[in-house]
């Protein structure tokens, strides 16, 4: 049934999980964004909440506002922001999907997932400079996605403990990429590869220490760590406080840690001690893995 209004609940995603660049994803149960949409006359953002006076409202310039010229739906598309912005954490994907997501139900389109996956990738392609899915697959399928190049696969694993530790610092996912070296050696690859195995089994059975060991990656990592000041710090001390394992959220700068449940608040308070002994602020988020865009009002 075609609908004039839907409100909907777009998490924030974390994207390479270490050895899986490009590939694996996760929904994070928080933070997360609402956004309502209205049909319209012509298609208009208004965004709110955390940073959104740097956000663009251009619809040309903004994931959302591509994704439904895109779809050729003029609509009203209200962002409340709650995923900080340039995190590392899936803010400028989180508009694209839930858009997406919400015009294929208003108007009935009748898009798989997987199609939506590919609308939503292009809007995120304005904002990263590349149509990367692993942050608009786990908005959209929710858990932990695998993105193939023609196919999503998804698991939802239960009482994986995540802390995302988001630093006052910028990287933007354009310049983040920029560095990378075009070519690994086949020792690097072998090695990722490995790790990217071992996550899947991981998150199959629900295995946390598993899941954390297999975050350890050769190359991106180390580049990109470059951008995070106190990123060597922060990693050991949550090591020391028991997480599994640390890596850099998608582009950074958010350090996301994997742990027990029961684990999360401690490792939480030691990874912002670590930064802030680095004079860096942050903001922690204890979380989980979470469930895709849901629709809460229509
Ligand atoms: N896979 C992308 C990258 C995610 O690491 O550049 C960006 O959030």
């Amino acid at each position: 049934m075609a609908m004039d209004h839907l409100k909907i609940r777009v998490p924030a995603t974390s994207a390479n999980l270490g050895a899986g660049f490009d590939v694996f994803g996760i929904a994070l149960e928080t933070p997360f964004d609402i956004i309502d949409i209205e049909k319209s006359d012509c298609i208009e953002i208004v965004v709110l909440g955390r940073e959104s006076q740097f956000v663009p409202i251009d619809p040309k310039r903004n994931t959302a506002g591509i994704v439904a010229s895109l779809l050729k739906t003029p609509v009203k598309i209200t962002i409340h922001r709650g995923i900080p912005l340039s995190s590392g954490l899936g803010s400028s994907a989180a508009p694209a999907a839930g858009v997406a997501f919400a015009l294929n139900e208003m108007f009935a389109l009748g898009l798989s997932r997987l199609e939506l996956v590919g609308i939503a990738a292009q809007g995120e392609k304005a904002a990263s400079g590349a149509a990367h899915a692993d942050n608009v697959a786990p908005a959209i399928y929710g858990g932990f996605v695998i993105v193939h190049k023609d196919k999503i696969i998804s698991l939802m694993p239960e009482n994986v403990g995540i802390v995302a530790v988001h630093p006052e610092i910028i990287v933007s996912t354009r310049e983040a990429r920029a560095i990378l070296p075009e070519k690994l050696s086949i020792a690097d690859i072998s090695f990722n590869t490995a790790n990217a195995a071992s996550m899947v089994v991981g998150m199959m059975k629900n295995d946390i220490r598993l899941i954390g060991e297999s975050m350890e990656n050769r190359v991106i990592e180390e580049i990109r760590s470059t951008f995070i000041k106190g990123y060597l710090e922060v990693k050991k001390s949550a090591i020391y406080a028991g997480a599994a394992g640390v890596t850099i959220s998608g582009s950074g700068p958010t350090l996301i840690a994997v742990c027990r449940m029961d684990e999360r608040k401690m490792i939480a308070e030691v990874m912002v001690k670590a930064f802030a002994d680095n004079n860096v602020k942050s903001e922690a988020f204890i979380t989980t893995i979470g469930k895709g865009i849901e629709i809460i009002w229509s």
